[in-house]
């Protein structure tokens, strides 16, 4: 019994190729996500990779993705790329081990910063962040150049995390190179990012010591952010404030010193690059499909009305932007994988037997375009298949692009708010103009991002 799956064997693999790293470097070791999906599309439902002598399981299709979902059976799994962050993040939320007691202490603290009061109190400050995108985005306008989306996006969104969770101001929309907080972000993830197809042996040292200089820059940011917030007042509310100040509400226990440091980072990470990816499909997507974003132009000018600015109801009211913002996440779901474990022995589907601890990836952008879960057409992009009634329609469980059950994504209300409110903006400012040469290419760090997107845009004349 090969790693806690018995009938291993009989799980299809591709044609074994490269004796020592195995399969998973394959054809690309840069993109190895889009690698998988090709394998996917000619190994079925479920299919194995082999590298560095063990063996991965992928699960994509929906009906043994939504067994998977069962949190009786089955729990998040942290390994692989999520075990390589601990030494930046630790115990966390995002790479907290279930049974450590950080994890529900943290949750429990921290969720009532994510709930509906919380979300209205962060819609100024999102809009004051947006703000500065329009700004940036009329003086290219005025200079006839275009836009780089997945850049502008990636600083809208950092921005917004830094400002409604700790009150920083990074300043990304006034530099001309990133700052050095983000430079630092940027390497550890990447270094993390290669010690998932090179085993650590193989890293330089350099990269090594590089990263441990990453990690103490990080570090040193955070506990000044914390020491001066300790010191004033100021960020009422905020995520930081709730981090230092809330008390459990049974236990009446603390976040440490450490772990407060540990989630700030969590935050600034898992706060930015993967919102930031969905906003720039989903432009991708408007510029190339103008019926659509004349459809969803059109809801914004009538909810929005005349209003200067929109208030927080008016952003939840947009459901046609909603639905762009879906199926952009069903297309190219920007954090594209979840590991689940098995709780006890168990079957998978009533077929695939595993042993307590063995555990599979879900590859959602390929659950997302299960034709037995999506149709003859799943390649296609169309916001109506989240109309309500296709909605009801459609098995549970096939659409995940936060993750699923108790480890789900905290941030998930926050980023649709933050996406829908922008998205909202910009199509009521702007006219988009694609690139008629351009192709999607997309490019993985920890997330999926269309490389290179650059669109013209024009203010649409009498638009507030
Ligand atoms: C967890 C996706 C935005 C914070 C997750 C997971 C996914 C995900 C798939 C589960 C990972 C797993 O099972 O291993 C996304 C996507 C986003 C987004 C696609 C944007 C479109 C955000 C934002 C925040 C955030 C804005 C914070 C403000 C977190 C945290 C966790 C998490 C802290 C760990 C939760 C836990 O284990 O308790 N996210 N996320 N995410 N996300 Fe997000």
């Amino acid at each position: 019994a090969e790693q806690g799956w018995p009938e291993l064997h009989r799980i299809p693999h591709p044609p074994r190729r490269v004796p020592l790293l195995g399969d998973v470097l394959g054809a690309s070791r840069t993109r190895p996500l889009q690698d998988s999906v090709r394998h996917a599309r000619r190994l079925g439902p479920i299919f194995r990779r082999k590298a560095f002598n063990k063996e991965f399981v992928f699960v994509w299709g929906g009906a043994l993705s939504a067994d998977l979902a069962d949190e009786t059976r089955f729990a998040k799994h942290v390994g692989l790329g999520i075990a390589n962050l601990r030494p930046v993040v630790g115990d966390a939320l995002f790479t907290a081990y279930n049974h450590e007691p950080n994890w529900q202490l943290a949750h429990d603290v921290l969720a009532p910063g994510f709930s509906r009061e919380a979300m209205e109190g962060y819609h100024a400050m999102m809009l004051d962040v947006a703000g500065r995108l329009t700004g940036h985005w009329d003086r290219a306008a005025l200079a006839g150049r275009t836009v780089d989306v997945p850049g502008d996006m990636t600083k809208l969104t950092l921005e917004t995390i830094a400002r409604t969770g700790f009150g920083h101001d990074f300043g990304s929309f006034e530099r001309s190179r990133p700052h050095p907080f983000v430079t630092a972000m940027v390497g550890t993830l990447a270094h993390a990012q290669r010690l998932n197809t090179v085993p650590a042996a193989f890293l330089l040292r350099a990269s090594a010591r590089r990263n441990e200089a990453d990690i103490a820059y990080l570090n040193r940011t955070v506990d000044d952010l914390v020491r001066e917030r300790r010191r004033g007042s100021g960020g009422e509310g905020d995520l930081l404030d709730r981090m230092l100040r809330t008390a459990h509400p049974e236990t009446g226990e603390r976040l440490s010193p450490e772990n407060v440091r540990r989630q700030v980072i969590t935050f600034l990470v898992a706060g930015h690059e993967t919102t930031s990816g969905a906003l720039s499909f989903a432009l991708y997507y408007l510029a190339r499909h103008p019926d659509v974003a004349a459809r969803a132009r059109a809801e914004v000018d009538r909810v929005w009305g005349d209003a200067e600015l929109p208030g927080y109801d008016q952003v939840a009211k947009l459901r046609y932007v909603r639905r762009v913002l879906d199926e952009s996440l069903r297309l190219w779901p920007t954090a594209p994988a979840f590991a689940r474990e098995a709780r006890e022995d168990t079957v998978l589907a009533g077929d695939h037997p595993m042993r307590r601890g063995a555990w599979a990836l879900v590859l959602t952008p390929m659950l997302h375009r299960d034709p037995e879960v999506w149709g003859a057409d799943a390649e296609r992009f169309d916001p109506d298949r989240f109309d309500p009634k296709a909605v009801r329609s459609r098995a549970p469980h096939t659409f995940k692009p936060f993750g699923t059950g108790a480890r789900a994504c905290i941030g998930r209300q926050f980023a649709l708010h933050e996406a829908t409110l922008v998205l909202g903006l910009l199509l009521r400012r702007y006219a988009l103009r694609p690139d008629p040469d351009y192709r999607l290419r997309v490019t993985e760090r920890l997330t999926l991002m269309p490389d290179g997107l650059r669109l013209g845009v024009d203010r649409r004349t009498g638009a507030v």
